[in-house]
């Protein structure tokens, strides 16, 4: 029998995927010349991945409302700076990495330039689809803007990426409690950010209160950082073909990671320990609840 996240992956990430391959990202003017650059867009995007952020954003939105259709435009919106962070994250100014979403990174067939182009059309793009294309008031669409910006932007994925990259190779990894809170906030931002904000967009274009907002930022906050340690994890002990990108490029970095400041063992109690915690926060939600607490199984069980 299939369990409730199954069913929704099996309900939503086609759809997702079909809205996703519906943008037009060709530019009329350029003609042919231009091409590539919305060809480099489409490479990464349609190439799949998992489609968590967008996921969240409807079961979020699926709390209040029945019509999820409507959380597309949204769910986009976060799936495209999510694409974009990767491809900036593979060049070889930061991780260089040739394998992502089981294909070549963009970099590897566009070249350099119109990789970081791609990545900041996507950026940009998604700015669009919130301010356009999502059927709401104007004060609705404005909150689903300053909620993208925060989550992608310098307190969120981009600072946390500067951080990131600014303790590489730093030999941080002596155990310390500053540098696990460090590595705490590095992950929070990374990662948490994106996750907490894909949440919140769906609840607040359903318009959610106050309460309920507070608790999936809460929930985003603590799922975000178990995925990260996830992806840490995974890192040193994933299989590639599972995972489609190369394992082993923490260590080769000398990031400042889960497993290089604790080790394998600790990093997978602190998956155990922010798991019952991300379900202790779903116990009010009840029923409706269940789809959230199958994907946070899902975060801490998963090999891909
Ligand atoms: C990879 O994200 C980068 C991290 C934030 C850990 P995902 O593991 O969600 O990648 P895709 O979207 O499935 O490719
Ligand atoms: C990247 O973290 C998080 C992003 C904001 C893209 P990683 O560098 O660990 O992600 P992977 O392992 O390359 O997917
Ligand atoms: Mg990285
Ligand atoms: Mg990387
Ligand atoms: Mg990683």
């Amino acid at each position: 029998m299939k369990g409730p996240l199954e069913l929704c992956l099996q309900e939503y990430v086609p759809v997702i995927n079909e809205f996703l391959r519906g943008l037009q990202f060709t530019d009329t003017l350029g003609g042919r010349l231009a091409a590539p650059l919305a060809e480099a867009m489409h490479y990464s995007v349609d190439a799949g991945g998992k489609r968590l952020r967008p996921v969240l954003t409807i079961m979020a939105y699926r709390l209040l409302a029945e019509d999820w259709q409507r959380a597309l435009p949204v769910a986009a919106a976060y799936e495209l700076v999510h694409t974009y962070s990767l491809i900036h994250d593979d060049l070889p100014a930061m991780d260089d990495d040739d394998l992502r979403r089981g294909r070549p990174t963009n970099h590897k067939v566009y070249g350099e330039a119109m990789a970081v182009l791609a990545g900041d059309a996507l950026l940009t793009e998604a700015f669009r689809l919130l301010a356009e294309d999502v059927e709401a008031g104007a004060t609705t669409r404005i909150k689903l803007i300053s909620g993208l910006a925060r989550a992608a932007g310098r307190d969120g994925m981009v600072g946390g990426q500067a951080i990131d990259i600014l303790s590489q190779g730093k030999n941080l990894h002596a155990m310390s409690a500053q540098q696990g809170e460090l590595l705490e906030v590095l992950h929070r931002r990374k990662t948490g950010a994106m996750i907490s904000g894909a949440l919140l967009a769906g609840v607040d274009l359903a318009g959610g209160n106050a309460s309920l907002r507070e608790r999936l930022a809460e929930f985003g906050s603590v799922i975000g950082l178990a995925f990260q340690v996830a992806d840490d994890i995974l890192d040193e002990v994933g299989d590639e073909a599972l995972l489609g990108k190369e394992i082993g490029s923490d260590r080769d970095l000398g990031k400042l990671t889960f497993v290089s400041l604790f080790g394998l063992e600790k990093a997978r109690q602190k998956l155990v320990e922010l798991h019952r915690q991300a379900l202790g926060l779903l116990e009010p939600l009840e029923e409706k609840g269940e789809p959230l607490k199958a994907l946070a199984d899902y975060i801490v069980e998963r090999d891909r």
